[in-house]
């Protein structure tokens, strides 16, 4: 609990010295009492900037505050009682009082209502059996038995050739297009509607990338944008090295189009499956179609390494050639041998322990975060102009993140509403990811949008994300849906 001793004043307090003391106590209450030490009122920092709007002097003093009883709870209240009484009166910090209403000590929101996040680890229990061999075996490398495991227990999962299992998602991508031999001035195709690493990788080699807007059916990439787009290119004889698909938020793109194309086209698919661990296109695992799959082990992913990657090819040589790039390319030699430049990316033996115990409980945590969808959508089945991330016919999406869309034709709310709202109630929201399109670093880039409109920037202007993460407790997500109820019913 937190002391009161440096937020007292009293009636004779300049609106400066007032304004000084929260300054300096941090908190944004102030407590005004009489001579004898009983609660009068309540002071935020909104009392005092009304009236200074109102032509109050700084130098004047809290006397020309109007009287207004004070929010306070009794010693003992618990923290439930707290909480709703926050809740009603849309306030942060409540004063505890003695029965002769002399302020005690002061509730924060911040303590009694941990954050809740937008995806966070969430261990199964299995992970620590894996970690203590790596330390008991001494394998505390970045290679070794557990590694070797995760891979094979990655594609068998998947139902896939064959892993590398490497230091990040975004390693996974690079080693992809060095493997494409996707070099200077090469053209690589890319989801414009994406986070940043699926085209990073592409600057790394020195290529062009070119952004292909979404479709509203997925999302994700527009088969009829790609289609345009590559159809111009290979006719100006400038055929793309790659395509970069992302999956975003658990949703597979329409890989059936976008694979015929790439046949088509002869241009090969890069799948960033970065998200969409455990989802399905027509029962086929996302990451499984394309040349390469690429997936995240972040600590903000459906399952964690901390931190990790796998780079995944139906290709046995080209996995092998992405162990030796992501081990600096060392040739077969008795001393240090180089002929090609490598990287430092494969995955530590620590990590692929967590990893392996991570994967037993995939599916659980894929249906984990589809019931945290399934609840914010028909909790907020009232809220007409709420719109939810598509999930067309015979696709599994593992709803790694819950995303909302705020139809403009509907309401006048827009993502920052909610967001704002949210966080005053300790709970983290996000926008969605900014188009490539839109990126200062990407300013030039050529961009082939869906329609007339470029979809990917409607998606921009009305979607945000909503806590999603599978260790989530109901109270938690019940707590999110009220929140944004009150925004509507203001
Ligand atoms: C769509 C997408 N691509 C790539 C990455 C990169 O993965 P990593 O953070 O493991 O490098 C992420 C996540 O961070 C992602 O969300």
């Amino acid at each position: 609990m937190n002391s009161v001793e440096n937020i007292k004043v009293t009636r004779n307090y300049t609106l400066k010295n007032a304004l000084k003391l929260m300054n300096d106590s941090g908190k944004t209450i102030l407590l005004l009492l009489d001579d004898s030490g009983i609660l009068l009122r309540t002071i935020t920092d909104g009392d005092i900037r009304r009236l200074l709007l109102a032509d109050t002097g700084l130098n004047d003093t809290l006397e020309c505050l109007p009287p207004r009883e004070a929010v306070v709870v009794r010693v003992g209240a618990s923290n439930d009682e707290v909480l709703a009484l926050m809740d009603k009166y849309e306030v942060n910090q409540i004063p505890v009082v003695d029965a002769n209403n002399k302020p005690i000590e002061l509730f924060l929101r911040r303590d009694i209502q941990p954050r809740i996040q937008l995806s966070i680890p969430h261990m199964g229990g299995y992970e620590l059996q894996y970690v203590e061999e790596a330390f008991r075996t001494n394998w505390i490398a970045p290679l070794g038995p557990n590694v070797d495991a995760f891979e094979k227990e990655l594609t068998g999962y998947l139902g896939a050739g064959y892993a590398a299992a490497l230091s990040s998602g975004t390693s996974a991508i690079h080693l992809a297009l060095r493997l494409l031999d996707v070099s200077r001035g090469d053209i690589v195709l890319c989801s414009s509607f994406t986070f940043v690493a699926s085209a990073n990788p592409i600057l790394y080699q020195a290529a062009v990338p070119v952004f292909i807007d979404s479709e509203p059916a997925t999302w994700n990439m527009s088969p009829i944008a790609l289609e345009t787009a590559l159809k111009l290119y290979c006719d100006s004889g400038q055929k793309p090295k790659a395509i970069i698909v992302a999956h975003l938020y658990g949703q597979s793109a329409d890989m059936g189009s976008i694979m015929r194309l790439s046949a088509q086209y002869d241009v090969p698919v890069v799948e960033d499956a970065a998200e969409s661990l455990g989802a399905r296109y027509r029962g086929q695992h996302t990451g499984t179609f394309g040349k390469f799959g690429v997936f995240s082990f972040n600590g903000n992913k459906i399952i964690t390494t901390s931190g990790g990657g796998m780079l995944i090819s139906d290709d046995e040589k080209l996995i092998e050639k992405a162990r030796f790039f992501s081990t600096q390319a060392r040739d077969p030699a008795p001393h240090y041998e180089h002929t090609e430049v490598g990287y430092n990316y494969r995955m530590s033996n620590v990590l692929a322990g967590i990893g392996r115990g991570q994967l037993k409980v995939l599916d659980s945590r894929v249906k984990a975060r589809r019931d945290v969808f399934e609840r914010y959508k028909e909790s907020l089945s009232t809220l007409e102009c709420l719109e939810w991330m598509p999930q067309p016919d015979d696709d599994y999406s593992n709803r790694w993140l819950s995303v909302g869309c705020l139809n403009p034709e509907k309401t006048t709310l827009r993502p920052k509403d909610l967001i704002n709202a949210l966080v005053v109630k300790n709970i983290e929201a996000r926008h969605v990811w900014k188009p490539m399109h839109q990126q200062p670093l990407y300013k030039g880039c050529d961009y082939y949008p869906h329609g007339e409109h470029s979809f990917s920037d409607y998606l921009f202007e009305t979607c945000l994300c909503l806590p999603s993460a599978s260790n989530m407790s109901v109270e938690q997500q019940q707590s999110v849906i009220r929140t944004i109820r009150a925004v509507y019913e203001k």
